[in-house]
């Protein structure tokens, strides 16, 4: 299915095409740029619900990517030159921040901990509210953010012109040397697309069928996962997360209401994004706003905490409310080791989206 990454969009590149006729440099590029082919296990390929539908407007290119990555590190992108989206997305944690809010341009603090960047080819809303509905809508934001990069486009977008690596990325990937941000927010998302992370210890067993990969207690951390733990009702498999918004009772009196909190309904109050549990060993410190540090502390919320009479606790913490979810020491201990089998170690050192080489 081909979709248009938001109508509004269009609206945009109009405009910014109309001032692109001011710019120097505005060769055409002669090369076509090269369709990107994502790199899936084989099980994967054959897992109808991991085809990855690009948006029509934003095919993803080699030369795309390749700009997109660039950008991802590119400190030029903040107000002071000081930080960049891999700041707080950093590669070691699964492009999470290991801090638990992050801090932007100025010092300045954020409220919430950075998401881990993967498996985002997938996900139909982005932030921990879901307010953004694509890749390209989400890229426009922290650029801007006071909180975070706090820049205005007009300043990034010059100093990309004027920076000489910039102006042939833009050639290759695009169709002449045009800087803007449309064209930074694509290139952007196309990057973010190519994060993929599905060669866990948990897949080779699982899904290649080796044996060897899990401890006998990771099984066992498994299989309560899968049954009367019910993490899976909302953490799926394969990628160990849902297209939901949930509240999970973490609050008697929450100070951020997630999804509420941006558009005042009473039934959005307290829902956040679900998040992936794929690398979660190290996209700690866990929750929106960061405040578990450990795996065992979250295992202790589920086994002992959750506020069962939030107003809009989700239908699938049922279990909860009926009091049915007990975990022995033994079987907190056999989830937290099933966790630390989702991580992807290759992914994590992954020199194709490392930083770019200068
Ligand atoms: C100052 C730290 C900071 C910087 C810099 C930053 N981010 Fe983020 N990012 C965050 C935080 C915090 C969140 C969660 C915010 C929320 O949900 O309200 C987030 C969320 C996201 C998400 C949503 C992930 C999901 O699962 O929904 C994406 C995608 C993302 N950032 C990409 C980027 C890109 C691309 C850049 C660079 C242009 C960038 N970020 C720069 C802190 C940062
Ligand atoms: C009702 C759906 C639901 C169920 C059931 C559920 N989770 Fe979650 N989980 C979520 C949501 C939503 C969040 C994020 C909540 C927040 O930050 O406000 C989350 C967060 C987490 C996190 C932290 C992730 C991060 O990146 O910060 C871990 C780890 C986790 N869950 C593990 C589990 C385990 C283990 C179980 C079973 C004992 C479980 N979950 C059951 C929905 C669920």
């Amino acid at each position: 299915m081909a979709f248009s990454t938001y109508n509004g969009m269009l609206v945009i590149s109009l405009a910014l095409s109309a001032c692109g006729s001011q710019q120097p440099g505005g060769h055409r590029s002669t090369q076509v740029p090269t369709t990107y082919r994502f790199d899936l296990p084989t099980w994967a390929k054959a897992d109808t619900s991991l085809r990855i539908d690009v948006p029509y407007d934003n095919p993803t290119t080699v030369e795309g990517v390749a700009l997109g990555r660039a950008l991802f590190y590119e400190k030029g992108l903040s107000a002071d030159g000081s930080i960049s989206c891999a700041s707080c997305h950093q590669q070691a944690h699964a492009f999470a921040d290991p801090r638990a809010v992050s801090p932007g341009v100025d010092g300045s603090m954020g409220t919430r901990n950075a998401q881990p960047l993967i498996n985002l080819a997938w996900d139909h809303f982005f932030f921990w509210d879901a307010r953004a509905l694509s890749l390209e809508l989400q890229a426009f934001e922290p650029v801007r953010g006071h909180r975070e990069m706090g820049s205005v486009w007009n300043v990034v977008t010059e100093r990309l012109r004027r920076d000489p690596r910039y102006p042939p990325l833009f050639r290759a990937a695009f169709d002449d040397e045009r800087v803007d941000s449309m064209r930074i927010a694509f290139a952007l998302a196309q990057f973010e697309r190519t994060l993929i992370s599905l060669n866990s210890r948990y897949d080779r067993y699982y899904m290649e069928g080796d044996l060897t990969a899990m401890t006998a207690s990771e099984v066992r951390g498994r299989n309560l996962f899968f049954t009367s733990a019910h993490c899976v009702d909302c953490h799926e498999p394969p990628l160990f997360k849902h297209h939901e918004v949930s509240n999970i009772g973490l609050d008697s009196i929450p100070t951020d209401r997630g999804m509420g909190e941006r558009t005042g309904l009473p039934w959005h109050m307290d829902r956040f994004k679900t998040p992936t549990l794929r690398n979660i060993e190290f996209t700690g410190p866990y929750m929106h706003d960061g405040r578990f540090a450990t795996l065992e502390e979250v295992v202790d919320f589920y086994a002992d905490l959750v506020i069962t009479t939030s107003p809009t606790l989700d239908a699938h913490m049922l279990p909860w409310v009926q009091g049915e979810v007990r975990l022995s020491t033994q079987d907190r201990r056999d989830l937290v080791a099933f966790l630390n089998a989702l991580t992807d170690s290759a992914f994590l050192s992954d020199p194709r989206s490392g930083p770019p080489e200068p």
